[in-house]
Formats: structure tokens, sequence, C-alpha cells
């Protein structure tokens, strides 16, 4: 074995000053001849809890076999994680961003606490992704990420459900359009098994990115939970990983900014979501990488969206295996010019060398992906917006199915339980531009998503008739006029604060422009009168995370000064 493969672990094995820790390696049933191996942490993000994140553990196991089966020793252990599905308003929700720094944390924290001379990351949900490739960009040790893969759609009365089609129902019994044998059917049925929501949500979009990005193997994010292929993948991560360490590739010879540009590509391209530019700007930051809310915009100025999935579209994440997966996809996206194929990935290869066996896309065949020539946006979705209401900037989503400009009546919501009141009473008209105020990072805590608002907007029948503006985030199955991530948010006295109901707003995605018509004069009145509010936690870990915790601008990361 050479010093390079086990150069950390062998503080432990190979010291004569830590006789304690080699005990304990006999103890957990190591032997003499492992002493000699490299040890590679797998961190798992499993627990029963939730459909994204209970089969992870038993993934790791076969990630476990292949590494021994590589000459290396695999050693499991687990990390938090939150499953955005089920934390309930801003008293859940609120620890779901935050979940993502806890994961990094402790990966960064067992990692160099154990010595593990490489790191794989078994990932399930949304923040878990994101989590880790911070984690593993801090180390930068050999290391690389295991997709949990994405479910199986569900069915009832022969309509293919998913988790959105659960939010959905919810509206369509505020609108009084669904029975309530219908709403219960779609929630029994709405979720099948294990894996990670199934439109392109935010699992589905960091999992397909961090492909894109070289950080995991080839059709990672294609293979739903229950494929086959997704355990032959768990057990050839172990090959993998020993070219990785006899070849010193550590992550941050992948995450290069060229390979940021490659993962935010995708994502344009697929028509992902808004948080995978709060989980990118974060990535780089910890990479050290100057990747900006700028550079964004101009990935997205030159990437059309061509991806006809959910959200926004007809297909699922599943549907994505039957047309050659997420390599298809990229190697069409790399023939014609928009993906750098000379970025390193996991495999020890380059991101083109990876794509010259994969299938090519079949344009009279399949039809979730459109030819570059007719696409179904000619620019990316997400927009970085500016304006007096958002001086640090905001993200909108616009697929061009809402349009492009919205100008309407701000009906401000305190809270996002506000919304779904408002909309049970009837008071939100077509119009209205909700202002959901006090979701941000400092102030939600934890910038929870506005899932259930927007579902129960879309489900009551006000999709493209109303906006929908907010310091907070949104989930990556929102579809609408949406505009999210406003900065700076109303805790820190951004002009968000200020708005009050009946004030003119306008959303303008064409020059990228967010307006709160409202003269100099009247918001230095207002401002006047308003308040930085008590914060909500002054302990534990969202008190912590409140006064540490940067703006969505600045992918809201939690260790810079
Ligand atoms: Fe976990 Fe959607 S809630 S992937």
């Amino acid at each position: 074995m050479s010093e390079q493969l086990n150069k950390f672990s062998r503080t432990l094995t190979q010291e004569v000053t830590n006789p304690a820790a080699k005990a304990m390696l006999y103890g957990v049933g190591l032997t003499k001849e492992d002493m000699q191996k490299a040890q590679v942490g797998i961190a798992s993000t499993g627990y029963e809890g939730n459909t994204c994140n209970m089969h992870l553990n038993g993934l790791s196991v076969h990630v476990k076999k292949g590494i021994q089966e590589n000459g290396m020793v695999g050693l499991i252990f687990h990390t938090i994680g939150v499953s955005d599905g089920m934390t309930n308003g801003n008293d859940g929700m609120s620890y779901s961003l935050p979940s993502r720094d806890l994961i990094a944390d402790s990966i960064e924290n067992v990692v160099c606490g154990q010595w593990y001379d490489g790191v794989i990351a078994v990932v399930g949900c949304d923040k878990n992704m994101p989590g880790a490739m911070i984690a593993l960009a801090r180390l930068n040790r050999p290391g690389m990420l295991v997709y949990g893969g994405t479910i199986r759609t569900g069915e009832y009365k022969g309509q293919k459900l998913d988790i959105i089609s659960a939010f959905e129902a919810l509206g369509k019994k505020f609108a009084g359009t669904i029975s309530d044998e219908d709403y219960e059917g779609v929630i029994q049925n709405a979720i099948p098994g294990a894996g990670a929501c199934g439109g392109m949500y935010t699992a589905n979009t960091m999992a397909s990115s961090m492909e894109a990005m070289g950080l995991t193997l080839p059709n990672s994010s294609t293979y739903p939970a229950t494929h086959e292929g997704k355990k032959a993948e768990c057990i050839a991560i172990g090959a993998a990983m020993k070219i990785l360490l006899e070849k010193n590739i550590c992550p941050r010879d992948i995450m290069t900014r060229k390979a940021f540009e490659n993962a935010m590509t995708l994502v344009m391209a697929l028509g992902g979501s808004t948080n995978a530019v709060l989980h990118y700007l974060a990535i780089a930051r910890a990479a050290d990488v100057e990747f900006t809310l700028k550079d964004i915009q101009d990935i997205s100025d030159r990437t059309p969206l061509i991806a006809d999935l959910k959200p926004s579209g007809k297909y699922y994440m599943e549907d994505v295996l039957a047309i050659g997966g997420v390599p298809a996809i990229m190697k069409y996206l790399y023939k014609q010019g928009l993906l750098h194929g000379d970025c390193m990935t996991v495999t020890g290869k380059t991101i083109a060398e990876n794509l010259a066996d994969a299938p090519d896309l079949n344009f009279d065949t399949q039809k979730i992906i459109f030819p570059l020539s007719t696409p179904l946006k000619p620019t990316g979705h997400l927009q970085v917006m500016y304006g007096n209401l958002a001086t640090m900037g905001a993200l909108a989503k616009i697929t061009g199915k809402e349009g492009e400009r919205f100008e309407g009546m701000a009906k401000v919501c305190d809270r996002e339980e506000e919304v779904i009141e408002y909309i049970a009473k009837g008071e939100i008209k077509e119009g209205h531009v909700i202002v959901i105020r006090n979701e941000g990072p400092k102030g939600g805590p934890g910038m929870p998503e506005m899932l259930k608002p927007t579902s129960a907007v879309m489900g009551a029948g006000l999709g493209n008739k109303v906006a929908m503006i907010t310091d907070g985030r949104f989930s990556g199955g929102t579809h609408g006029f949406v505009v999210g991530h406003v900065t700076p948010e109303a805790y820190m006295g951004g002009t968000i604060a200020l708005v009050k109901d009946g004030d003119k707003i306008t959303i303008d995605a064409v020059n990228n422009v967010l307006h709160l018509h409202v003269s100099d004069e009247e918001l230095a009145e207002r401002r006047k009168e308003w308040k930085q509010p008590e914060p909500a936690f002054k302990k534990g870990t969202l008190g912590k995370y409140i006064r540490n915790v940067k703006s969505a601008s600045e992918g809201c990361v939690t260790d810079e000064a």
C-alpha cells in the first residue's frame, strides 16, 4: 500500500503513538491486514422516517461491499437529514436549510476527526446533496456522491401522482373541487415507496447537476431508487474510489469553475429548482471558486430550457431512464457546445470521455427533451432580478408559460400561514401579488419553502392569475409566477418589510426588474416606523443559525465571518 492511499488513516494505524485508536479499530473488527489499507468513510443521510432517505442505509451497505472488494476499509457513519416534504409550516421548515450546513459540518467533523482517507456520501433529499458537496469541497480528500435515486410515480384512478399532487389536493379541497374520498385517495397513493420526489424538483435538480459536475458515477441521477442499476452503481463505487485515491484526484480538481458552469447549465436546460442557485453559490464558496449570481444569469441567458419535466412540464424523472438517462442529455448539450468536456470526474476520466459511450437522444421517438432549435424557452427559466424591492437580488422562476411580466396589487402576508388563511377566506384574488415576508434566512428563520402557499394557489385555480414574491424560498415543485430569495430580507430591513396592502408591484422578467411603485420619500417615512423584530430564537441550533447565516445572495453560508 503506497503511503498516498492511506495518508490520513496511517496516523492511527501506523504511528506508535496511537495505540488506543488502533485497539478500537481492532475492536470494530479490522484485521492486521486491514491496518495497511486506505479507510473510506461512508456518510449516509439515511433514516427510516421518510421516503427520500429510508433506503440509504441499505445502499451504504452495498457501497461498503464495493469498497472492501477493492482492497479498502469502508466504515459507515450517519449524518442528520430532514425531509422537506415533512417539515410542516415554519415550525418544521425552519430546520430544513440549516440541515444542509449541519450535514456539511458533521461530514467534515467525522472525516477529519477519524482520519478517513476518502469519503463517499450516500444522499437522497434536497439538502443532503448540497450539504455533502459542501463537505467534499471543504475536505478536499478523494470522494464522491451516490444519489439515492428518484421515486416512482404513484397512481390513483388512472392519474399519475407525486408529492406535489398531495399538496395540490389541498388547494382543490379549499376550492371545493375534490371529494373527501378522492382527497384521501390522492394522499394515500401519491408516494409508492423509496426515492426522492419524482419531478425535476430540488433533489433531482441537485442529483442531475452534481452528475454534470462530475461528482457521481454516470447515471447516478437517472436510476430510480428501486432500480437494479442503483445497487450496481453502489458496488461500482469501490473501483472508482480506488482510482481517485491512487491518482489523488480530489474534489477541488473536479469542482472547478467550468464544472460549476456545467452543473448550472444542466439546471437551466432541465428546468431545475431555484434552490440550486442558493446551493451552488454556497458550494462554490466552500470550494473557493468565484461563482456569483451574475455568472448564473449569464448561464441562464445562453441556455435554452429544453426539458418537459415537472413541475412546469409533463414528465417525471423516472421517464428519463427510457430515453438514455442524464448522460444522453449531457451528451447532446456537450455536442452542441453547451458543456465543457475537459472537466475531470470521479471516474478518473473527463466528462467528454465519460460521454463517449453514452446513448444519443432520439428526437423522433422521445418527447421529453426538445431540440435546442425548438426549445420550450430560448433562455433559462431562472432569472436573477434587482430593483428597489431587491437591491441585493432576487430569483424568479419563469418558464414562459406564466408570461414574462406581472403587474398587480400587493396582498401582504407576514407569514406563510396567512396565505392559506386568505385563500380559504377567498381574499386572494386575480391580480394580486402575494408578498410573503419574514421568511428569510434570519427572519424565517431558515428561509422556509413556500410549498404550501404555491400549491394551494395552484389548487385553488389561481395559478397564473396571481404572482408571489417572498424573502423565503420556493420548493423545487413550485410553478407559477414566483419570485423568491428577495434580498435584503424583511428581518434585515429590506424594502419587502415596508410593502403595504394595495401597493403596486411590477415583476418584469424581460428586464429582470422587481419594482415597488412607492416613492423613495414614502419608503423613507415607512422605514422610520420599522423596527427589527426580535430574533425568533436566541439559543439552540436556530439561534446559532440566525447569528451566522449570510444572505440568500451569498448562498446562506454559515461558516464565513
Ligand atoms: Fe425529500 Fe422531496 S422531500 S426529495
